[in-house]
């Protein structure tokens, strides 16, 4: 099965396999004292600064509840997109099993502004109020878009001026910056950024992300909460291997990098194809189109991608790793004749 419903259809990457295999090699202290867990450290303070601390967890849901519970009190709550992960497809478990109230915002395409923020922050001193503690934005977003640094240093600055952190959902960190060309330090530690999910099983691993903390006072306590979170994995050298592969060789770069490109080759090949519009920039791994009647569910027939939403008509098409050329080549010739004959018909 071949398809465009999501980066996590596609498989491992070989290079992980073999990082994961090279890790099988007799014992070594759990829970992450062993030896594949120190190197990979040491690869994030390289990637990411001096400062840097990873806390592996098995999954990003897992990595958005333990940086809420990491670092805010209870009564603080977290400004985040409507379109959110943590907001619309985490099952609730940032208000559940974090404990903490999210203050959606609308936006444009998925992204956050410190203006589209500035209502959030009121009642900072009434203690009937939640009281924000954290703005946190995806990058890139749920809706294929990308925050630049600039954008990221502006909301960090506001974050900071009010007293709050920012933090980033980056499930899907290396899409972004291989869109940007520029290292994930750009997008984060040099961004003003404090906390980062970072993402890898988008990216070709089997399954492992990070919590990783950007300021050494932030780091205090993250161990525990994952451990309560139940996000301590005991033969961590084998999640371990897994990032340490991706933070290698630039691995990051050269899946997301792929999988951004066969997005830009399946946005440019359907560009014009009547009835057919984009509803969100194409500007990493995802298109967002509406079709004209009936379409969706006939190409879903042959390809596997989802119906983003009912109400608009909005579908994903989600590119990966191992999307190849002949893939959105035959796809994207579906869908052009698919919708000329749906046009056609109702002409
Ligand atoms: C933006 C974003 N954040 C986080 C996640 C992590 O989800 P999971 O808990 O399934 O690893 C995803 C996965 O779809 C995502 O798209």
């Amino acid at each position: 099965m071949r398809g465009f419903a999501s980066d996590n259809y596609a498989g491992i990457h070989p290079e992980v396999m073999e990082a994961i295999a090279a890790a099988n090699a007799g014992h070594e202290p759990a829970y992450g004292d062993d030896a594949v867990t120190a190197r990979l450290q040491e690869r994030l303070r390289a990637e990411l600064g001096s400062h840097a601390e990873g806390f592996v967890v098995f999954n990003g849901t897992g990595a958005n509840v333990v940086a809420m519970r990491a670092l805010l009190r209870p009564w603080e709550g977290v400004i985040c997109a409507e379109t959110a992960h943590v907001n619309v497809d985490e099952a609730g478990a940032p208000e559940r099993i974090g404990g903490t109230k999210l203050l959606t915002v609308a936006t444009p395409h998925g992204k956050l502004t410190p203006e589209l923020c500035a209502p959030r922050i009121d009642r900072m001193d009434d203690v009937h109020a939640v009281r924000p503690g954290m703005i946190s934005v995806t990058n890139s977003t749920e809706l294929g878009t990308v925050y630049a640094p600039d954008e990221l240093r502006a909301l960090a600055d506001f974050a900071h001026g009010h007293g709050l952190v920012l933090h980033v959902d980056g499930a899907r960190l290396a899409n972004a910056a291989a869109a940007l060309d520029v290292g994930l330090r750009a997008i984060t530690t040099d961004a003003g950024v404090d906390v980062l999910t970072l993402g890898g099983t988008k990216a070709g691993l089997m399954g492992a992300e990070a919590v990783v903390t950007l300021r050494p006072e932030l780091a205090d306590g993250v161990d525990r909460i994952r451990k309560q979170s139940m996000q301590l994995a005991s033969k961590m050298r084998f999640l371990s291997a897994q990032l340490e592969a991706l933070l290698s060789a630039d691995l990051w770069r050269r899946t997301a990098g792929h999988a951004n490109a066969m997005a830009r080759r399946l946005a440019d090949a359907v560009a014009g194809t009547p009835g057919l519009r984009l509803a969100h920039p194409v500007e990493a791994n995802a298109l967002f189109p509406v079709l004209p009647a009936g379409v969706a569910a006939e190409l879903q027939s042959r390809w596997p991608f989802y119906t983003w939403d009912e109400a608009t008509g909005v579908q994903r098409w989600m590119c990966s790793w191992d999307t190849t050329e002949q893939d959105v080549d035959a796809f994207a010739a579906d869908v052009t004749a698919t919708c000329q004959a749906a046009v056609a018909a109702t002409a």
